[in-house]
């Protein structure tokens, strides 16, 4: 597809900001009226939010499904009508960020630590769309930042040996502000280096079977378009170009 101009330009913008931007309002475009939406987490998709409240206030008709408190906390600010946390949701589309991302529309989330949830509203949406500004784009997983993985606090420095049996690599448990830093869920983060080349859907599986993981960041076969936002513009991937978005 031919890269398009973001509407929304602002001169302090840095260049991955703009990206940032001009993702996040282009997947604001896609949301269709009753459309039940993921609604994801982090910095681009905070750009899509607010675009999407804008189409709210216009009249648009949607239901949106929270991945974080912040998100939850934004998207009421905007007055974008949520369902109850203990729905069983059928999502026609989530929406949300990465930390990075393949060649092969696999991607790396968790940065931010809502990656547990990312995931389910993920797993219960017909298409998820990824939403990235031009640095997150990576030849080879694991390049820029390590795999975060969520665990229960219980056991974790256990739990934490069997992830470097896997990964090969000594994770690092995730602080803040000098505290472990905690999930939405109560749970704990160990960044895990990755080796370079990984059967990422190996990988994931594997991991996920080791007592205490609650969930791993990678997202493998996951993801069904991609919009990568840069100062030019966005470029929209689809996986399947068959696939409707
Ligand atoms: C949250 O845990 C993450 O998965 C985010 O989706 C990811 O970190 C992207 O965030 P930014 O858009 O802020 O880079």
């Amino acid at each position: 597809m031919t890269p398009s101009t973001p509407r929304h330009t602002s001169q302090a913008d840095t260049p991955q900001e703009a990206g940032k931007r001009a993702a996040g309002e282009a997947a604001a475009d896609w949301i269709r009226d009753g459309a039940r939406v993921g609604l994801g987490t982090g910095s681009t998709v905070r750009y899509f939010l607010l675009a999407l409240g804008r189409r709210v206030k216009d009249g648009l008709r949607v239901h949106g499904v929270p991945t974080s408190h912040d998100t939850a906390t934004l998207a009421r600010q905007l007055q974008i009508p949520l369902l109850p946390e203990d729905d069983a949701w059928t999502l026609d589309v989530a929406i949300d960020g990465a930390d990075e991302l393949d060649p092969h529309l696999h991607a790396i989330k968790g940065g931010g630590g809502a990656l547990l949830r990312e995931k389910i509203v993920a797993a219960a949406a017909r298409t998820l769309i990824v939403l990235v500004d031009h640095t997150k784009c990576v030849p080879v997983l694991g390049t820029s930042m390590p795999l975060p993985v969520e665990v229960t606090p219980f056991g974790w420095p256990s739990t934490a040996r069997h992830l470097q049996a896997i990964g090969g690599h000594t994770p690092t448990l995730r602080t803040r502000h000098g505290v472990v830093f905690q999930t939405d869920g109560g749970h704990y983060i160990l960044d895990l280096p990755l080796h370079e080349t990984h059967d990422y859907a190996r990988l994931e599986a594997l991991l996920n079977l080791i007592p205490g993981v609650v969930e791993n960041g990678l997202f493998v076969n996951r993801t069904s378009t991609v919009i990568v936002g840069s100062p030019d513009g966005v470029r929209v991937t689809h996986r399947d170009e068959s696939s409707p978005v």
